[in-house]
C-alpha cells in the first residue's frame, strides 16, 4: 500500500465499549480445526507476511492468521511474488491462505494447489475494493452477483477437503447490503466460516463500521462461525464487537499494527485479568528488532525498504522518539537499523507511549491501490 490519506482512527465509538466481556469457550472450531482463541489477524496486503505473523504469534493470544491476498493465477504460475506471500514455517499455525480471482476456474485450481502443498485452510477474498481487482470480477465485485458468488464458493468447497472460508464486505454500496443473504448462501454450499468487514465496497475505509449489519449477518447463518471485522483497536473494542454483533470471533487488522500486543491484552481480559498490561521498554524494542531480523531472514537487504512502512504504525505505541521514527522510514542498511535501535533504547521515554487516536494511514477510498 502507498498510504495516500489519513482518517480518524478512534476504534469503535466509546458509547459501545462498555463493560462485560462475553464469557464462553476461549477456543473456536472452524471446519474441524480447533483454534486456540477467537481473535484473529485480518489480512493486510504488504504487512501480514511470515515475519509479521511470527512476531505477533510470539506475543501470544492469536487464534488464526491469514496471508495477504494472493492472486490465484500468480499462485498457479509459481510467481516469485506469490511464493513470498505464501511462505510459511512450522510455527506459523494456524494459518489460512487468502486467494482472489475473477475466474472461478483459477480459484478452484489454486485451492487444489494449496491443499496439495499442505496448507490447512483457504479463504476466498470477496471484500477487496481495488479497482484493478474488481474490474476483473474479483474481490468485492463477486458480491454483486449472488448466484455467481454462491457457485464460486460451492466449486472451491467441492474441489478440496480442507475448510474454505470467505471474507466479505457488507455489500457493494449502501443500497445493496448483501452480506446476510450471501453468508447464508455460502453456508448452504459448505463454507466453514464467514468474515465480514462492516463497511461497503463504496465506503473503502471511510466512515464507521456498521455493527447492526454485522449482527444481521451473524443472525442470517445457522451454524457456521461469523467473524466480525473493522475498527477494533483495543481489547474493549474486541469485546464490544462480540457483544453487540453476537459474532463468534473477531478479526483485527490495523489494530495489530498500532498495538502488536492487542491479542495478548484481549487474552488477559478474557481470562479475567484486569491488571493493566504494558510491555517493558526492552520488550518493545526487542519486538522491533525481532520483526526486522525475521524479515531479513526472508527478504535480505530488501527488508530495509520493506520495513520502513511499519515505522509509522509502530512509532507511537513503541514510544520511538519522532526523529528516530523518521529515520526508520528512510534507513538503508542493517548497520543503520542497529544504530537507530541503539538510540531508541537510550532515548526511550522522550516520547510518551500512546495509542494513536488519529491520523492512521489508509488506502484512499475504494479505487486506489493498496
Ligand atoms: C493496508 C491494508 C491492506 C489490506 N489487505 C487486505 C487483504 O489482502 N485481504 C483482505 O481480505 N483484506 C485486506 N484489507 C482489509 C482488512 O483485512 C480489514 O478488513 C480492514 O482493514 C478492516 O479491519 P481493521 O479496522 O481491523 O483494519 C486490507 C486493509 C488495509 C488497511
Amino acid at each position: 500500500m502507498s498510504p495516500q490519506s489519513t482518517i480518524e482512527n478512534g476504534g469503535l465509538p466509546a458509547s459501545l465499549q462498555s463493560q462485560a466481556s462475553p464469557v464462553d469457550d476461549p477456543q473456536i472450531t472452524i471446519g474441524g480445526r480447533v483454534l486456540p482463541t477467537r481473535y484473529f489477524l485480518a489480512p493486510l496486503a504488504g504487512y501480514t507476511q511470515l515475519p509479521f505473523r511470527t512476531v505477533i504469534r510470539n506475543l501470544g493470544g492469536l487464534g488464526l492468521a491469514t496471508t495477504d491476498l494472493v492472486l490465484a493465477s500468480q499462485l498457479l504460475s509459481g510467481s516469485k511474488k506469490s511464493r513470498e506471500l505464501i511462505a510459511t514455517s512450522p510455527d506459523d499455525r494456524p494459518l489460512s491462505v487468502q486467494i482472489f480471482s475473477g475466474h472461478t476456474d483459477e480459484l478452484v485450481r489454486a485451492a487444489r494447489h494449496l491443499e496439495r502443498a499442505g496448507f490447512e485452510c483457504i479463504d476466498i477474498n470477496m471484500g477487496c475494493p481495488m479497482a484493478k481487482v474488481n474490474s476483473q470480477g474479483g474481490g468485492a465485485r463477486l458480491m454483486c452477483n449472488a448466484d455467481n458468488a454462491r457457485d464460486t464458493v460451492a466449486r472451491v468447497v467441492d474441489a478440496v477437503k480442507i475448510p474454505v472460508t470467505v471474507k466479505i464486505r457488507l455489500g457493494w454500496d449502501r443500497e445493496s447490503i448483501s452480506a446476510p443473504i450471501l453468508a447464508r448462501e455460502f453456508e448452504l454450499v459448505g463454507a466453514a466460516a464467514i468474515t465480514v468487514h462492516g463497511r461497503t465496497r463504496q465506503q473503502g475505509f471511510h466512515g464507521t463500521v456498521n455493527l447492526d449489519a454485522i449482527r444481521a449477518t451473524v443472525e442470517a447463518v445457522k451454524e457456521i462461525p461469523v467473524v466480525g471485522n473493522g475498527d477494533v483497536r483495543t481489547a474493549k473494542d474486541a469485546l464490544a464487537m462480540r457483544r453487540i454483533t453476537g459474532c463468534d470471533a473477531v478479526a483485527i487488522g490495523r489494530g495489530a499494527l498500532i498495538d502488536p500486543w492487542i491479542f495478548k491484552r484481549i487474552e488477559r481480559v478474557t481470562q479475567g485479568n484486569t491488571e493493566p498490561f504494558e510491555p517493558t521498554v526492552d520488550e518493545k524494542v526487542d519486538f522491533l528488532q525481532n520483526h526486522f531480523r525475521a524479515m531479513f531472514v526472508h527478504r535480505g537487504i530488501y527488508s530495509c525498504v520493506l520495513f520502513r512502512k511499519f515505522a509509522g504504525w509502530y512509532g507511537s505505541r513503541l514510544g520511538i522518539p519522532e526523529e528516530l521514527e523518521d529515520r526508520l522510514r528512510r534507513f538503508e542498511s542493517t548497520c543503520e537499523f542497529d544504530q537507530i535501535v541503539k538510540q531508541i533504547r537510550l532515548r526511550h521515554g522522550e516520547r510518551k507511549t500512546s495509542v494513536p487516536t488519529a491520523l492512521v494511514k489508509l488506502p484512499n477510498g475504494p479505487v486506489e491501490r493498496w
